[in-house]
C-alpha cells in the first residue's frame, strides 16, 4: 500500500467523504493491504454503532412479471424464457408468519414492475402485514412508481423503501437502461422515498457492464451525499438470457472493498451482505460482512416460486440463502465473530 492509499483511508475515516477524484484512487490504488486495513477500520466503526449484530431481513419475492426491460436483468419484459408468477395477498401472509416464527421482524416485499400491484392491493397488503405484526418492520423494493403511490404506501404503514440508483452517471444509466427509462426518474423517486420519511436504500451493481472507476467513484460521491439509511451492492452476475450475457461478472474483492469504504462514509448504514454476494462465492457472505455489512436478506418466499425469481443466473435460493436455514445462518454468523439478532433493525435517530 502506497502513503497515498494510507493518507485517504486516514482522511476518509476522519471526514467521511473524500473528492471524486480520490475514490477514484482509493479504487485504482487498492491492494490486500488496503483491502484489510480498510475493513478493520470500517470494521471498528460499524461496531461502534451496532456491536457484532447482524439484522436478518425476511426477503418475499411478490412477482417476477415486469414491465421494464432493463438489459442486465433476468426478469426483464423481454426474456420470453423466464416463467413468470406473482403471490398474492393470502401467499405473502403465509411467508410473513413463516418468517415471524422464525424470528424476523422485517419483511421486505420485493418485485418486478407488476401492473397487478395497484396502490388499492398493495396498500391493504402492508395495512394487513403492519395490523398483524405491529412490531415488525415493512420495506418495499418495487421499482419506480408515482409520488402518490410512494405517499398512500407510506400513510399505509410502509417504514422502508430499497430502490437501487444503479449508476450515478446518466450516460452509463443510459446504456443498462432501454430508452424510456431514465436517469432523472429515478432520483426523482429517490428524492421522494426520502422527503416522505421512508427510511431509504439505494445502491449499484459492482462490475456491471460499462462500469469503470470513473463511475464507481461517482456512486460513492452520490452515495456520500444522498446519505441513504442504506445501500445494497452486490457482483454484477450475467444472466444468459439477456443482452449482457457475455459480460464478466463483478468480484466479491472489489465489492467487498467497496462494502468497507460505504461503512467509513456512512458509518450508521444498514449494508447488506446481498445474494448476488453469496451466489458467487460460497464464503460471500461472510466476506461481506467482515468488511463492514451488517445485513443479511435471507429468502421467505414459497420454495415453489423461488427458482424463477431469477434476476441472474445460479441465484442462491436455498440452503443458507433460505429464511428456514437462519439457524445455520445464525452458526456461520457466530463462528466470525458476530450475532444474528431478533430486531426490526432500523436507523438509529441520531
Ligand atoms: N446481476 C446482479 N444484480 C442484478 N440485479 C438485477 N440484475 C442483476 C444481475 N444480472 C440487481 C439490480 C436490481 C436488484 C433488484 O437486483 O441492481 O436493482
Amino acid at each position: 500500500m502506497t502513503e497515498t492509499i494510507r493518507a485517504l483511508i486516514d482522511r476518509l475515516c476522519e471526514n467521511h467523504a473524500l473528492s471524486v477524484e480520490e475514490y477514484a484512487q482509493l479504487i485504482d490504488g487498492r491492494d490486500g493491504e488496503a483491502a484489510r486495513l480498510l475493513a478493520a477500520r470500517a470494521d471498528a466503526v460499524r461496531r461502534e454503532v451496532y456491536g457484532n449484530r447482524v439484522f436478518i431481513r425476511g426477503l418475499i419475492e411478490i412477482s417476477n412479471i415486469c414491465k421494464n426491460d432493463c438489459l442486465y436483468c433476468g426478469i426483464r419484459r423481454s426474456n420470453r424464457s423466464c416463467v413468470r408468477y406473482r403471490l398474492e395477498k393470502d401467499d405473502i401472509l403465509t411467508c410473513c408468519e413463516e418468517g415471524y416464527a422464525l424470528g424476523f421482524r422485517t419483511f421486505v416485499m420485493q418485485g418486478g414492475e407488476d401492473a397487478f400491484f395497484t396502490d388499492e392491493v398493495m396498500t391493504d397488503i402492508v395495512r394487513a402485514i403492519k395490523a398483524r405484526y405491529p412490531d415488525c418492520a415493512v420495506t418495499l423494493s418495487l421499482g419506480e412508481r408515482g409520488d402518490e403511490s410512494y405517499a398512500r404506501l407510506r400513510e399505509a404503514g410502509a417504514d422502508r423503501y430499497l430502490l437501487r440508483h444503479e449508476t450515478a452517471s446518466p450516460a452509463h444509466y443510459a446504456r443498462l437502461h432501454p430508452a424510456e427509462m431514465s436517469f432523472a426518474n429515478r432520483m426523482r423517486c429517490l428524492r421522494e422515498l426520502k422527503a416522505l420519511g421512508y427510511q431509504v436504500g439505494c445502491g449499484f451493481m459492482v462490475g456491471s457492464p460499462h462500469q469503470t472507476t470513473r463511475e464507481l467513484a461517482a456512486d460513492l460521491k452520490f452515495i456520500e451525499e444522498f446519505a441513504p439509511q442504506m445501500v445494497g451492492i452486490g457482483p454484477f452476475i450475467p444472466h444468459a438470457a439477456t443482452p449482457f450475457a457475455g459480460h464478466p461478472a463483478g468480484t466479491v474483492e472489489l465489492t467487498c472493498y467497496l462494502l468497507s469504504v460505504i461503512r467509513l462514509i456512512h458509518p450508521n448504514a444498514l449494508l447488506p451482505a446481498t445474494t448476488a454476494l453469496g451466489s458467487i462465492d460460497p464464503k460471500g457472505r461472510e466476506k461481506g460482512i467482515l468488511a463492514g455489512a451488517n445485513v443479511v436478506m435471507p429468502n421467505l418466499s414459497p420454495a415453489a416460486v423461488r427458482k424463477k425469481y431469477e434476476l441472474y443466473n445460479n441465484k442462491l435460493s436455498d440452503g443458507d440463502e433460505s429464511a428456514q436455514c437462519v439457524a445455520h445462518l445464525r452458526q456461520s454468523m457466530a463462528a466470525i465473530g458476530y450475532e444474528i439478532v431478533t430486531a426490526r433493525g432500523d436507523y438509529p435517530s441520531n
